[in-house]
Order: structure tokens, then sequence, then C-alpha cells
């Protein structure tokens, strides 16, 4: 399996809060990553530190040839260069109220990316095609559902065709019904081998896409291996009182 993004001896602290401690972990091509853990217990910050959204104090980040040391400081085309691997989709959308849904999913490539304005067009349908939307292209993101919205949002990361998609929490916004739309999209991507990390805490969702789990602690990676691995561990009691609290919320 090809690694393409990896943090050796990292650590991030938050002032005098040790947030993410000493984390060794590879994320490798192909694979979904589902990433759990009680709340405060690092997931965003890690995956954060990713994209360079947060920086981490000491370690190093690799992602494919690209190497940054954090103990230096980081020239501002490394932190572009590694941005570009990733796209993010968050907890809110974020969506430009301004413009189109198809606006909003080709707007980074033609921007950023300097793509041609038609060819993106015909890009964005298709993305939105296979996001259930296309007959909303010409609606604005407030005439649209939280999981339509979200659904446009996981349209314009894939338009930007990064390495890796990053996900935290994409469906803690939306009602039941809703999450349902967003999940079978992320789980069709799953099935075509896109490389992802979700955090989420919906632990059936997790069990069904995830190739591989990381249980975070207090900053410290406590699990990584396999999903049927996670679920079936019997012996970790940690892990297994986590897993029966989440299922009788
Ligand atoms: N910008 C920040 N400034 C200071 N402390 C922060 C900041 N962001 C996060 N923290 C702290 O770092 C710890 C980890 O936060 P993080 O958001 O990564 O947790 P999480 O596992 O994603 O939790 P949740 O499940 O609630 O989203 C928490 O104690 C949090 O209070
Ligand atoms: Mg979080």
């Amino acid at each position: 399996m090809d690694t393409i993004v990896s943090f050796t001896d990292m650590n991030k602290h938050f002032n005098e809060h040790h947030v993410l401690k000493n984390i060794n972990v590879q994320f490798n091509k192909g694979e979904t990553t589902v990433i759990l853990g009680p709340s405060g217990s690092g997931k965003s910050t890690l995956l954060r530190c990713i994209n360079l959204l947060e920086i981490p104090q000491t370690g190093t980040l690799e992602i494919e040839s690209l190497k940054v040391d954090f103990t230096a400081k980081l020239n501002q085309k490394d932190r572009l260069s590694i941005r570009q691997n990733t796209a993010m989709v968050f907890q809110s959308f974020n969506l430009f109220p301004h413009m189109t849904v198809l606006e909003n999913v080709i707007e980074g490539p033609i921007t950023v990316l300097k793509k041609d304005k038609t060819k993106m067009v015909s890009i964005g349908e298709q993305l939105l095609e296979k996001v259930g939307l296309l007959h909303k292209k010409d609606s604005f993101p407030s005439q649209l559902s939280g999981g339509q919205q979200q659904r446009v949002a996981i349209a314009r990361a894939l338009a930007m065709e990064p390495k890796f998609l990053l996900f935290d929490e994409p469906t803690s916004a939306l009602d039941p019904e809703l999450e349902g739309e967003v999940l079978k999209v992320l789980k069709a991507l799953a099935e075509e081998d896109k490389s992802m990390i979700i955090v989420t805490h919906n632990l059936n969702f997790a069990r069904v896409v995830a190739d591989r789990i990381l249980f975070l602690e207090n900053g410290e990676i406590v699990f990584d291996g396999k999903t049927e691995q996670f679920f079936n561990n019997t012996e970790n009691e940690r892990i297994n009182s986590f897993i029966q609290s989440m299922q009788f919320i």
C-alpha cells in the first residue's frame, strides 16, 4: 500500500496544553481511515495538522515527496504545496452564499488551479450528478437543505482533485434523515477507493466504510488497525466502553 501522508514524532500544543502527543501515523493511498475518540481527544486538530490549518511545534509531515520539519519555520511555498494535496469538508458546509451551486463547485479549480472554465462547467456538472444534485446547479445554497449543501461541499472538494479528502464530522449538523444521503455519497467514494480521512461519531458508518480505524484519547493514538479488529477488540476495555457508550446514546 502506498503511503502518501505521514507524521513522525509530531507534537501539537495550544499554549501549555499538549493536545497531540508524539504522533506517528501513516495514511495510505486508496484507504478510508476513520478517526474516532471522545470529545476533546484531538481528532479535529490531527486532521487540521494535515492541511496546516494548525501547525505542530515538533515532528515532520510528509506528503509524497514533500517533507516539512515543524521545528523549522514553514515557508509559504511549502505551505501551499502541502495544502494542494488535500481538500477539507467541514461540519458547517462553508459554501459561498452569493454563488450558485455550480459556481461554488468550479470556483476553486478556475481561480486557484487556473482551469479552463468551459471544461470545469462540464466537470462540475458531472460531479453534481455524482452527488445527486445536478437539478440544483442553478440554485443558491440558501435554497438547499443542509444535506444538499453538504453534498455540494463534497462535489466542490472533489473538483480540486485532491490526493486526500478530509472530513471533520461531515454529518453532525444534519437531521438524521438528511445524514443518510450524505453518508451514501461518502460510502460510494470509499468504494471507488478514494483516499479519505473521516472524523465521525457515527460508529455504524465507521464500521461500514472504514478500512482502518484510529482511536484517539487524550492526544494519543490508542488504536491503529483494521476496522474488524477495532470492533472485535474485546480485550481493550477503553475501546469497549467507548463503543458501548456510543451505542446507548
Ligand atoms: N484553537 C485552539 N486553542 C486552544 N485550544 C484548542 C484549540 N483547538 C482545540 N483546542 C483544544 O485541544 C483539544 C483537542 O481539541 P479537538 O478539537 O482536536 O478535539 P476533538 O477530538 O475534535 O473533539 P470533538 O469531538 O468535541 O470535536 C481540546 O482540549 C480543545 O479544547
Ligand atoms: Mg472535533
